[in-house]
C-alpha cells in the first residue's frame, strides 16, 4: 500500500483545545466538533451549504430533521428571529447562556436547509467558555446537531465524538466532559403559548417558575414537531430495557452477561458483568450528567443485555426516564 494512503487511512479526528484552528476550519466550510454543557455538537457555518450537507451527511440525519442555531449574543438573537414572545424573552433572559433552546419564528436570512423548511428557527447560546470564544471569533453562526450518528447515544466527551467520527472529521474541540450531560430543553410557541418539544437538561418545573404551566407535546406523534421526540433515539447497541422491579429483571435474565444500570441501588449477582450506580447520594443532576457516558461504557463491554432502572418521575428524573425509555424502544 503506498505510504501516503496509509497515512490517510489511520489519521484521526484530532482532539485539541486550538480554538484558532477550529475558527480556521469552520471558516473554511469544514466541520469541527464543540464541547457544550449539554453534549458535543457537530458544528457548521449556518450560512455554507456545503458545511450543513456534511453535517446531514456525516450524522446519517434525515433533511426533515432541523438543526439548532447556536449564536453567543442577544443581539444575534434578534437577527435571526422575527417574532419573540413575551415568555420567549422572560425565558431567553433567565436561562441563556444555558441548555435551552427556544424554537421562534425565522427571519428570512436563516437557509431553509438549517430549518428543514421550516418557518421557525431553534435557537440557543450555549453555556461553554470554549465554544462561547468560538462563536465570538466568527461572525455567522454555528448550526450543530449532537455529535453522534442519528438515533445514537449523543456524545458527552471529546473521546465519544473521535469513537464515532474518527476518520471523517478533522478536529474535535477539547472541552471535557459536559457537566449537564443531556440535551438542552427545547421550547417552541404555538399561538403564543408555550409547549416543550423536547424534556432536556432544564426540568419543567424550573421553566415553569420562570413563565408559569405548561404543556409537553404528546411524545409519540408519527410527525412531530421536534424529531428528537422520535420514540426510538438515543440508543445503545446492546439490547436495553428499562424497569421498576431491578431485582425481578436480574432474575428473569439470569443466564444472561447483564450490565446494570441503576440511580443509587448497589446489587449484586453472579450474572451481573458490570455495574454502574449513576449517584449513591440519589442526586438527580449527579445521575444525569454521567447517564450517557455511563450507556456508552456499557456498550461497550459486548454484554447480552443492559438492565436500566427508572427513575423517580419527578424533575430531572422525568427528562432522565424520557432518555432511557427512547433508548430502550424496539
Ligand atoms: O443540547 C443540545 O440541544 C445539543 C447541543 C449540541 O446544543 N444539540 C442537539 O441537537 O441536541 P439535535 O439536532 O441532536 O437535536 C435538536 C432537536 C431535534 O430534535 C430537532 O428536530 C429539533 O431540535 N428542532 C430543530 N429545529 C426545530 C424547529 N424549527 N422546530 C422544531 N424542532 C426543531
Ligand atoms: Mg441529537
Amino acid at each position: 500500500m503506498p505510504l501516503l494512503c496509509s497515512l490517510v487511512e489511520t489519521s484521526k479526528a484530532s482532539i485539541s483545545k486550538d480554538i484558532d484552528r477550529a475558527v480556521k476550519i469552520i471558516s473554511q466550510e469544514d466541520l469541527v466538533a464543540i464541547p457544550t454543557e449539554t453534549v458535543y455538537g457537530l458544528a457548521g457555518n449556518i450560512f455554507s451549504e456545503k458545511a450543513i450537507r456534511k453535517i446531514f451527511a456525516l450524522k446519517q440525519r434525515p433533511f426533515f430533521n432541523p438543526l439548532i442555531v447556536h449564536i453567543h449574543s442577544m443581539a444575534q438573537f434578534i437577527s435571526f428571529v422575527s417574532e419573540i414572545p413575551q415568555k420567549a424573552e422572560k425565558l431567553a433572559e433567565h436561562f441563556w447562556p444555558g441548555p435551552l433552546t427556544l424554537v421562534l419564528k425565522k427571519k428570512a436570512i436563516v437557509p431553509d436547509l438549517v430549518t428543514a423548511g421550516k418557518d421557525t428557527v431553534a435557537v440557543r447560546i450555549p453555556n461553554h467558555p470554549l465554544t462561547l470564544e468560538l462563536l465570538k471569533k466568527l461572525d455567522f453562526p454555528i448550526a450543530a446537531p449532537s455529535a453522534n450518528p442519528f438515533g445514537r447515544i449523543s456524545p458527552t466527551s471529546a473521546e465519544h465524538v473521535a469513537g464515532y467520527f474518527d476518520q471523517n472529521l478533522e478536529m474535535v474541540l477539547d472541552g471535557g466532559e459536559c457537566q449537564k450531560g443531556i440535551e438542552s430543553t427545547i421550547i417552541g410557541f404555538e399561538n403564543d403559548e408555550p409547549i416543550i418539544y423536547r424534556l432536556g437538561s432544564i426540568s419543567q418545573d424550573e421553566i415553569e417558575k420562570v413563565i408559569g404551566p405548561l404543556k409537553i407535546k404528546n411524545k409519540n406523534e408519527s410527525a412531530p414537531d421536534a424529531p428528537g421526540m422520535l420514540s426510538r433515539h438515543y440508543a445503545p447497541k446492546t439490547k436495553t430495557i428499562l424497569v421498576e422491579d431491578i431485582q425481578a429483571s436480574i432474575q428473569q435474565f439470569s443466564d444472561q452477561r447483564i450490565g446494570l444500570l441503576t440511580f443509587d441501588q448497589d446489587l449484586d449477582h453472579t450474572s451481573i458483568q458490570h455495574k454502574i450506580i449513576l449517584s449513591k447520594n440519589a442526586d438527580l443532576d449527579e445521575s444525569m450528567s454521567k447517564l450517557y457516558a455511563a450507556m456508552h461504557h456499557l456498550d461497550s463491554l459486548d454484554l447480552d443485555i443492559i438492565i436500566a432502572q427508572l427513575f423517580p418521575d419527578v424533575g430531572l428524573g422525568k427528562s432522565i426516564n424520557d432518555r432511557l425509555s427512547r433508548a430502550t424502544k424496539s
